[in-house]
C-alpha cells in the first residue's frame, strides 16, 4: 500500500530521495519522478510496464522555468505557454541536453506542461528539478482520476500518493507541436482546437488520432481500455444486445425506457454537458470493470469541443 498524504514537504522528500510519487493534476494523476535522472525515469517505465519508445511529459512550475529545459522557443510556443499554463496543454519543444534521452524516447523534442493543480504546483515550486510523469496507470489501462484509483493499481509499487482529490478535468492534456504558424494537435484533450485558434492567428492541423502508426508514439490504437469488451455504437444499434443481461451502458443525455431492466445504466451527463462527461468518463469505465460486467456499450458524444477528446478515448477503449 502506498502512503496517502496531502503533505507537500513529505512528497518532496520522497522525490528528493529519487523515489516516485503519484501526483494530482487537473487532468489525471501522474506517476512522477525526477525528470533529470535517468535511473529514476527508468523506474517510471518499469512500474507502468510502459514501452520505452513512448516518451514522457515533463512538468514544470511555470513559464519562467522553460528556458532551463527547452531550446529555441518560438513566438508561437511562447504565446501558447503564456495563454494556457498552468493548464491542460502539453507543448513539444526542442530539448536541452539536461533532459535525458530516456524521457523523450530518443526524440529531439520534449513535451512540457505546467499543470493547474494547487498541490502539485506548490510541490514543483519546492523542487529544483522538473517532474517526468505519465498518467499513473498500468500501460494501456484507464487513467486514474482519484488517489484511490492509483492505490488500486499501483499501490504495491510506489511509496507515496499525494492526494489532491478528484481531478477536475478527468481527461489527459492536449498535446501539440508548433511548426511556424501551424499548430498540429497530436492528442485531443481538454484544450480544444477552437480554444487554440482563439489564442492567436494560428493554422490548426488535426492529426489522424486513430492511426496505429501514430506521429505521437503514445497514440496507440488500443489504450485507455477496460477489461470488459467495450462496443462503441450509436444507441440505435444497441437492440442487438437486448437478449444479453450482463451489460453496462455508458450513455449521453437521457436513457431509453426500452433498454432491458437488468442493464446497468451509467450516464456520462444527463444534462448533455461535455465538461461533466469528460470528468466522469474514466471513473465510469473503471466502475464497469470493477463490477465484472461482460459487455460495455458506449455511445459517441457530439463531436464538438471536448467531445472530440471524449470520443477519441472511447474509440481507444473499444479497439481490439
Ligand atoms: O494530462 C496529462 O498529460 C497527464 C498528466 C499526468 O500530466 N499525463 C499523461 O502522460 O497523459 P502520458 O504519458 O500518459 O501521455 C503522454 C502523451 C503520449 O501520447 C506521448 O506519446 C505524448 O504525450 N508525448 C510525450 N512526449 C512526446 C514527444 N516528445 N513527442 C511526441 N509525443 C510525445
Ligand atoms: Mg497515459
Amino acid at each position: 500500500m502506498s502512503f496517502v498524504t496531502t503533505d507537500i514537504s513529505l512528497a518532496a522528500r520522497y522525490l528528493l530521495n529519487d523515489n516516485l510519487v503519484a501526483i494530482p493534476t487537473e487532468t489525471v494523476y501522474g506517476l512522477a519522478g525526477n525528470a533529470l535522472k535517468e535511473h529514476v525515469v527508468a523506474r517510471i517505465f518499469e512500474i507502468k510496464n510502459r514501452p520505452f519508445f513512448n516518451p514522457l511529459i515533463v512538468h514544470i512550475a511555470g513559464t519562467e522555468q522553460l528556458i532551463k529545459y527547452a531550446e529555441k522557443i518560438s513566438d508561437v510556443q511562447g504565446i501558447l505557454a503564456e495563454r494556457f499554463w498552468p493548464g491542460p496543454l502539453t507543448i513539444l519543444f526542442k530539448k536541452k541536453n539536461i533532459i535525458p534521452d530516456i524521457v523523450t524516447a530518443g526524440l529531439s523534442r520534449v513535451g512540457i506542461r505546467c499543470p493547474a493543480h494547487p498541490l502539485t504546483l506548490a510541490l514543483l515550486k519546492e523542487l529544483d528539478f522538473p517532474l517526468a510523469a505519465p498518467s499513473a496507470n498500468p500501460f494501456g489501462y484507464v487513467s486514474p482520476t482519484t488517489a484511490d484509483h492509483v492505490q488500486k493499481h499501483l499501490g504495491s509499487k510506489i511509496p507515496c500518493i499525494l492526494d489532491g482529490g478528484p481531478c477536475r478535468v478527468g481527461l489527459e492534456s492536449t498535446v501539440v507541436e508548433a511548426i511556424g504558424n501551424q499548430i498540429r494537435i497530436l492528442r485531443p484533450g481538454a484544450i480544444t482546437a477552437d480554444d487554440i485558434r482563439k489564442a492567436g492567428n494560428f493554422e490548426i492541423i488535426i492529426s489522424d488520432f486513430s492511426s496505429s502508426r501514430p506521429s505521437s508514439p503514445g497514440q496507440l490504437e488500443k489504450h485507455y481500455a477496460p477489461k470488459a469488451s467495450l462496443f462503441l455504437l450509436p444507441r440505435t444499434e444497441w437492440n442487438q444486445f437486448f437478449h444479453e443481461l450482463s451489460v453496462t451502458v455508458i450513455y449521453w443525455g437521457k436513457p431509453d425506457p426500452r433498454w432491458p431492466a437488468q442493464w446497468i445504466k451509467l450516464s456520462l451527463s444527463e444534462k448533455e454537458n461535455l465538461v461533466e462527461a469528460a470528468s466522469r468518463l474514466f471513473s465510469l469505465l473503471r466502475w464497469a470493470d470493477e463490477h465484472a460486467v461482460k459487455t460495455v456499450l458506449a455511445e459517441p458524444v457530439p463531436a464538438l469541443g471536448m467531445g472530440i477528446a471524449i470520443n477519441d478515448r472511447l474509440k481507444r477503449a473499444a479497439a481490439r
